[in-house]
């Protein structure tokens, strides 16, 4: 007798008005998901499925995980992956804390100024569309070196499910559909007609996707590990599509790609540890410092998506988003000032001058003008099992579908992560975020992020695995998500489905979710002097809480497919 609780009525249709949307708007999820032996919230409900089954044969969370992130690189095309990158965060039962960076790399051949014309102008794409946006692929190396140090079950095992929804294929959600549908025109520039997943008859909600090559990959990978994918057949198929249309990743690049253990970021908010990703993430830091920052306001009593709690997150933010764009970068490679910026005196002097009836210009913080260009694509999954284990993994391609550059024989896209340098001091990357020195291309180093996979403790004891996706505004994200549990008093999916504000020192522009704020709120901070622009949707949290009678509850966002399984 199959155990699980299945989940929320799944999937609710959704309706992709915007084919330039960040996010399909959806109903919300309307049934609270908890279960006492283990819960896996993932982006796809089939990606679940295979985490909660893992579960449910003895293997521990971290199996879970290795498990889901080779099946979302099947049925989560656009952001799952294996020749990605992402970043895990764990907590074991036992409290033993870690971090896993298995973050793309620049190649070798890379240079600082690379992505530039003669004369010092970026050339339009370049970073992120194509081969030369690709960075050295981390996700198989990190999922083999988690299975190596936490994993129970056998690497074979774990990785059979994901090969038998890539040979049996599986069904399109209206969502994929949909996604799939934006980027035509792009995989065809990508890659030519006879591409798989171009189709001249547009996808549809039921389509049957078949990956017998991803298959035939994934194989190699379950037989020879690391020599499966970084050389063999499939470096062999990968390079030679790469060095075919001017790439310049090589062997040497991917025989010494190596994922690193990281002490995680860890600090306390109010009565809670938090356990985040460390450099080459911003993530970590900068949510510990929105949090420290977050201390001196009373945000229960201000309310949830009040003018006044908005303003101060805002202020607080355009001060974090800006010491992220001087300091940080991948500390290998930059001294990043991490204990400066989570010391208690600098962080109380740099949220100082924050009041609550006056909005600071973001240009008397720091010089600076950027656009966002609204693009949405990675993901987040977040595990605990019955003993108490629990990991959160964020992993992307960077935007949807990454590169679009698909390695027709080897069956999967490419990441176009290099996009997320500092192509040139001050211009913005397509989430608008900028950057400096710290985070300059150089060879093997790799490049700044915004995950934010991250884990909560309480009194000694897990409280909560949380992450999400929304580049710049993951962090803001997850920031808020955690607020909405600990301040607001929300349960793990009204925390996840709550409508969220995003501000990042630049632009000088608070973003909220259309119809998500009050009319009188949005004229409340226009008073103040604040640029309100409406966006689509703000993260997409994949996230478990534990209560406090032990039980796990799920919360998986409402604004995808996304779906949390139980295991009674
Ligand atoms: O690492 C980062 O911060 C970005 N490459 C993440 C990209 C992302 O979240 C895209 N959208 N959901």
């Amino acid at each position: 007798m199959k155990r699980f609780l299945f989940i929320l009525l799944a999937f609710i249709s959704f309706s992709c008005s915007n084919p330039q949307s960040r996010f399909s708007e959806s109903s919300s999820k309307v049934q609270l998901v908890e279960a006492k032996n283990g819960m896996v919230a993932t982006a796809h409900p089939l990606a679940s499925k295979v985490g909660a089954q893992i579960l449910e044969q003895g293997g521990n969370a971290f199996d879970a995980a290795v498990a889901v992130q080779f099946a979302l690189a099947v049925v989560y095309p656009r952001a799952g992956n294996i020749a990605g990158g992402g970043f895990a965060v764990y907590r074991k039962a036992n409290g033993e804390t870690g971090s896993l960076d298995f973050r793309e790399k620049a190649p070798q051949n890379a240079s600082r100024d690379m992505y530039l014309d003669k004369e010092g102008n970026v050339i339009s794409e370049l970073s992120s569309f194509g081969v030369l946006s690709v960075g050295v692929p981390g996700s198989v190396d990190g999922m083999i070196e988690l299975h190596k140090k936490l994993g129970f079950l056998t690497f074979e095992k774990l990785i059979q499910p994901a090969i038998e929804l890539a040979e049996k294929g599986f069904v399109l959600t209206e969502n994929e559909a949909n996604k799939l549908n934006d980027y035509q025109k792009d995989f065809l520039t990508a890659n030519d007609s006879s591409t798989y997943f171009f189709n001249e008859e547009k996808w549809k909600t039921g389509d049957s996707v078949v990956l017998p090559e991803l298959a035939q990959t994934l194989k190699l990978i379950q037989s020879k590990g690391r020599e499966g994918f970084y050389s063999g057949p499939t470096a062999q198929t990968m390079l030679a599509e790469i060095q075919a249309k001017g790439g310049i990743i090589t062997q040497a690049d991917l025989d010494e790609y190596h994922s690193v253990w990281r002490k995680p970021v860890e600090g306390n908010y109010k009565e809670y540890k938090v356990i985040s990703m460390p450099p080459p993430s911003s993530g970590g830091i900068a949510l510990l410092q929105l949090l420290k920052g977050s201390e001196a306001f009373d945000f229960a009593k201000l309310g949830h998506n009040s003018a006044q709690s908005i303003h101060l997150m805002t202020e607080l933010e355009r001060r974090v988003y800006a010491d992220r764009a001087t300091y940080l970068g991948d500390a290998d490679f930059f001294a990043v000032p991490q204990e400066m910026l989570l010391d208690s005196n600098y962080l109380a002097k740099r949220f100082s001058d924050i009041r609550p009836d006056h909005k600071t210009n973001s240009t008397e913080i720091k010089e600076g003008k950027v656009e966002i260009i609204e693009s949405i694509e990675t993901t987040h999954f977040s595990i605990v099992d019955k003993e108490g284990n629990a990991i959160g993994i964020t992993t992307t391609l960077n935007g949807n579908f990454g590169s679009k550059v698909f390695v027709e024989k080897a069956g999967f896209f490419l990441n176009n992560e290099m996009d997320d340098f500092s192509i040139k001091p001050g211009v913005p990357n397509q989430f608008g975020l900028i950057g400096a020195e710290a985070n300059a291309i150089a060879p093997e180093k790799r490049m700044l992020s915004s995950m934010t996979p991250t884990i909560l403790e309480k009194d000694g004891k897990l409280f909560m695995v949380v992450g999400s996706p929304g580049g710049a505004t993951i962090i803001t994200a997850v920031y808020q998500t955690i607020l909405n549990v600990v301040d607001f008093g929300m349960n793990m999916q009204e925390a996840a489905n709550a409508k969220k504000t995003h501000s990042q020192w630049l632009p000088d522009q608070i973003l909220y979710e259309e119809n998500g704020l009050d009319s009188l709120v949005l004229k409340q901070l226009e008073a103040l002097g604040h640029v309100l622009i409406p966006v689509s949707a703000i993260g997409k949290m994949d996230a478990v809480l534990v209560l406090p009678n032990g039980l796990l509850q799920g919360g998986a966002d409402s604004r995808g497919d996304d779906t949390a399984v139980g295991v009674k």
